[in-house]
């Protein structure tokens, strides 16, 4: 097992690109890490340098205390999981995973294979699949099987390069929570690449969030979703995606207020000092912060009622979504669309999207009356993107709760190894 530190990390490619540009990240022995960002951030490329099969270009990477840089990949003693598996059709589920202990470059005797494949077999419940071909197994299986071959090299991490992406939803869904919980279960370092933010979010204790080669932010999922330090870490995670429109503020003799072309928002103390010396602000509201007024049991004091007519709904059964047209300030409309191809063209759209309670009775055409708590707006710079309203201390606390619950898992994994110890 092994800590992971990336120092200011730089990948310069042949052809001048810099697709990695000085990345900082500290990943602790028994960790799991998740690397997410849009296609083409970076993400491949750092977890190869990270194994060796790529050059760095700057920097520093440690494995331990030891810097790492001109090792090669073998005496690095990471393993890698493929998206592909990788896997020989010929080979039976057991010389799969016996295969890289096979290679002339270990020297390991016949019994302590068998030992191994059988350990990681056990773990990874192959046992009784262990004398078929991959072909006949289902690709959660086979998973399973190019995670067999990680194990009993005795690794000192994993690393897993979107693994789950050629897989369809329901399998991935299965996976995901499989990966989790052997990762717990064995307590190695696992780096883990995905442009996927729901698997981001679902996996990872610690979620490194990659934009155009930068690190943006480092955070538990929960950090990342309240907390996001910037309006692209806002958009990318989240799914529906973060709400976003212009507000302007209006100073008038009834009282200041933001306006947002959904409704004004009177500026309360919190807002006012985001605002603070700007006239305009872009405005970040999740989906989920909005109430039907008529139907929520909620009490909607100190909230922001406002009438808006519904273009769409869709029921999905725990929950409906209502899809309301607005107008964007063309002055924030630049940076969103930046964002928006940051973002592979998932944020800007013109249209609010809101979910509602599924008891909730809006339908397309009406004009419903709809609720939202000014403590649910983010306020983001309309020119750097930083958020305005991110709280530290509040975001230190989501991080140490984090840590928390993560120390109680592995607690609660060990005592559950122990228990099935005793049993066999
Ligand atoms: N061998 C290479 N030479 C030049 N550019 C490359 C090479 N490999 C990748 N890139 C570029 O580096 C960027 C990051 O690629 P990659 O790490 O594969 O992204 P991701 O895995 O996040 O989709 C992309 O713009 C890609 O085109
Ligand atoms: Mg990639």
């Amino acid at each position: 097992m092994a800590s992971i530190t990336l120092n200011k990390i730089v990948k310069t490619y042949d052809d001048g690109f810099t697709a990695v540009k000085g990345v900082d990240l500290d990943i602790a022995d028994g960790e799991f890490v998740i690397l997410v960002g849009p296609s083409g951030c970076g993400k491949s490329t750092l977890l190869r340098m990270i194994v060796g099969l790529e050059d760095i270009s700057d920097g520093e990477l440690r494995i331990d205390d030891e810097v790492v840089n001109d090792k090669a990949p073998k005496d690095r003693n990471l393993a890698m999981v493929f998206q592909n598996y990788a896997l020989y059709p010929h080979l039976t589920v057991y010389e799969n995973i016996a295969f890289p202990m096979r290679l002339k470059s270990s020297d390991l005797s016949d019994e302590e294979i068998d030992t191994r494949v059988r350990r990681a077999s056990k773990l990874l419940e192959l046992d009784e699949h262990l004398e078929r071909k991959p072909a006949n197994l289902s690709g959660g299986q086979r998973q399973r099987v190019a995670m067999g071959r990680a194990i009993v090299r005795n690794a000192s991490a994993f690393l897993f390069d979107e693994p789950l992406s050629n897989l369809d939803a329901k399998l991935r869904g299965q996976m995901r929570t499989e990966i989790a919980r052997l990762q717990r279960s064995l307590g190695i370092t696992t780096v883990y690449v995905t442009h996927d933010q729901t698997e981001a979010m679902t996996l990872g204790d610690r979620v490194a969030v990659l934009r155009r080669g930068e690190l943006q932010q480092v955070a538990s999922p929960r950090g990342l979703y309240d907390q996001p330090v910037n309006l692209f870490v806002a958009g990318f995670i989240g799914s529906p995606p973060m709400n976003f429109l212009s507000g302007t503020v209006v100073r008038g003799a009834d009282g200041d207020v933001l306006r947002l072309p959904i409704a004004d928002v009177p500026l309360d103390d919190r807002l006012r000092a985001a605002v603070e010396g700007r006239d305009l602000v872009i405005v970040g509201v999740r989906p989920d912060a909005f109430e039907d007024a008529d139907a929520t049991e909620r009490d909607l004091t100190g909230g922001v009622t406002t009438e808006l007519d519904i273009e769409m709904t869709e029921w999905l059964g725990e929950v409906l979504y209502a899809y309301v047209p607005y107008e964007t300030d063309a002055t924030v409309k630049e940076k969103l669309s930046e964002l928006d191809r940051d973002l592979d063209g998932e944020s800007l759209r013109t249209e609010l999207v809101v979910a509602l309670d599924a008891m909730s009775t809006v339908r397309a055409g009406d004009a419903a009356r709809l609720w939202f708590s000014p403590d649910a707006l983010h306020l983001f710079d309309p020119e750097t993107g930083v958020n305005l309203t991110r709280d530290e201390a509040k975001a230190e606390k989501l991080e140490e709760d984090a840590r928390a619950a993560r120390k109680r898992a592995l607690e609660r994994a060990k005592e559950r190894a122990a228990r099935e110890g005793q049993r066999a």
